[in-house]
């Protein structure tokens, strides 16, 4: 019998690292993909023979033909966003109802949460989080005080209307007692819910029986990290994070499976760093270099359409995430972008406010506010890496600007993405060898 690989792909600093891009591009080795966490704040980039396609729900192996695609019970559904997500992947002849399978124990995400989102948003005023504004916090807040409407509870419809009616009168007392602004229509939003769940239903499926049934059959199964670790809500910039743990652990107990499954974590590393909404970012460029690498890298976020903040790559947040996640190897993305730096710095350490040096970021990050950033200095290649497929092929400074990374992480590269493209990708050691 053959024996298959489980593999947790995690992002490993703020989102968008190009996880949507390296889970594609594995997938050619892998029979099932599956979220764990999030919802649809997520927006990963797939790019195949120049077309584009943003995923925010669906796992990033569906354009690989009769790859499963696995929503466990940790991901929070919108059923409207499923909808739109299966009808534009229709609309490009991908038949993903065939692929999709979605775990009862889903926490709904409902138009009150989205309304409560934006309301607590509002609230906050300078100190918002800058959310998605999807309703995600809303729908984990309602899940861990255990009032919450799972998937599950939408077979019954009669059940279903009562619950779902008690919940949303709950948020509109918010919404208007608390908040001041407009309840949600009562009426509306439960027709609303009931049609979608007709519809979507029959996608409903024991995804920990799946997964124990792949692994009896001996398939390799991808396990896609949505957010990244410093957006983890326990080891990340809290309060500046998302509802979920992004880290690896994740993968276990948003799935249904033991922690003994899982053979590697890749961690997914933008070569520079990028962050979308508010909270600290101690190696933030306000000036150039950060608009060169927001216009060169398109840092535009793939879920809101809002620029993304940039800055020189924080090795002393990622030696906390290589911790927080167990990363057994490395993905090292975007490295194009640096393409025309005279100059390429690393963030090695941070000097705090009373003039402390740290090496380590102290948990919870809760230093990374008032910190300096002391930056190392490396030579730029000023040459193009865009679609380099071989380590060899790469200028040398481009080869020591990456070993050093692998020094400061103690965790060996395995792949470097050159390019937005599927196969514009150096492979070094396959995730699934
Ligand atoms: P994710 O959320 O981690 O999946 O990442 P996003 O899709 O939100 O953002 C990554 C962006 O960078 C997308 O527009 C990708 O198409 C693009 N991208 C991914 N890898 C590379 C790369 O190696 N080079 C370049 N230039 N773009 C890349
Ligand atoms: P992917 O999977 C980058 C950020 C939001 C905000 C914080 C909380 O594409 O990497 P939320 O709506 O989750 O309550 O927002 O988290 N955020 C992301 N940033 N990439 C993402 O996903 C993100 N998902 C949420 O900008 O700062
Ligand atoms: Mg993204």
């Amino acid at each position: 019998m053959s024996v298959g690989r489980n593999v947790i792909v995690v992002g490993a600093q703020w989102g968008d690292e190009g996880k949507g891009k390296v889970v594609d591009l594995l997938t050619e080795r892998s029979a099932a993909v599956v979220r764990f966490q999030g919802g649809h704040n997520a927006g990963h980039t797939l790019v195949i023979d120049g077309h584009k396609t943003v995923l925010h729900l669906i796992p990033s192996g569906v354009l690989h033909p009769g790859v499963q695609c696995l929503i466990g019970n940790g991901v929070v559904l919108s059923l409207a966003a499923l909808d739109e997500e299966l009808d534009m992947l229709a609309g490009a002849g991908v038949p993903a109802r065939d692929q999709v399978r979605i775990s009862p124990a889903c926490p709904l995400i409902l138009p009150s949460h989205i309304a409560l989102d934006q309301a607590r948003e509002r609230a906050r005023g300078g100190q918002a989080i800058g959310t998605t504004g999807r309703g995600i916090g809303p729908a984990y807040e309602d899940k861990v005080a255990r009032r919450g409407v799972r998937f599950v509870d939408l077979v019954d419809p009669a059940r279903a209307e009562a619950q779902l009616r008690e919940l949303i009168d709950y948020h509109n007392f918010l919404l208007t007692a608390q908040f001041g602004v407009a309840a949600v229509d009562v009426e509306a939003s439960v027709s609303q819910t009931l049609e979608q769940a007709a519809r979507n239903l029959p996608l409903m499926a024991d995804i920990t029986a799946t997964l124990a049934a792949l692994r009896r059959d001996g398939a390799n199964v991808l396990f896609e990290g949505a957010q990244g670790s410093l957006l983890d809500v326990d080891h990340g910039t809290y309060p500046y994070v998302t509802s979920s743990n992004t880290t690896a652990g994740g993968a276990a107990t948003g799935s249904g499976v033991g922690p003994t499954w899982f053979d590697h974590v890749l961690g997914i590393v933008k070569a520079y760093t990028t962050r979308v909404g508010g909270g600290p970012f101690p190696t933030e460029l306000h000036e150039e270099p950060g608009p060169h690498l927001a216009n060169r890298g398109r840092e535009v976020g793939a879920t809101t359409g809002r620029a993304r903040r940039c800055g020189w790559l924080d090795a002393v947040a990622l030696r906390r995430a290589m911790v927080n996640n167990g990363v057994s190897g490395l993905c090292i993305t975007k490295l194009d972008v640096l393409d025309e730096l005279e100059t390429i710095e690393i963030c090695v350490g941070y000097r705090t406010a009373s003039g402390k040096m740290l090496d380590e970021l102290p948990a919870g990050a809760a230093a990374l506010a008032p910190c300096e950033p002391v930056l190392e200095r490396h030579p730029g290649w000023r040459q193009s890496t865009l679609g380099v497929r071989r380590w060899e092929a790469l200028p040398e400074a481009a080869q020591a600007y990456l070993r050093r990374i692998e020094t400061l992480l103690e965790v060996p590269i395995e792949l470097v993405s050159t390019g937005a493209e599927r196969e514009d990708t150096i492979v070094l050691r396959h995730p699934f060898d």
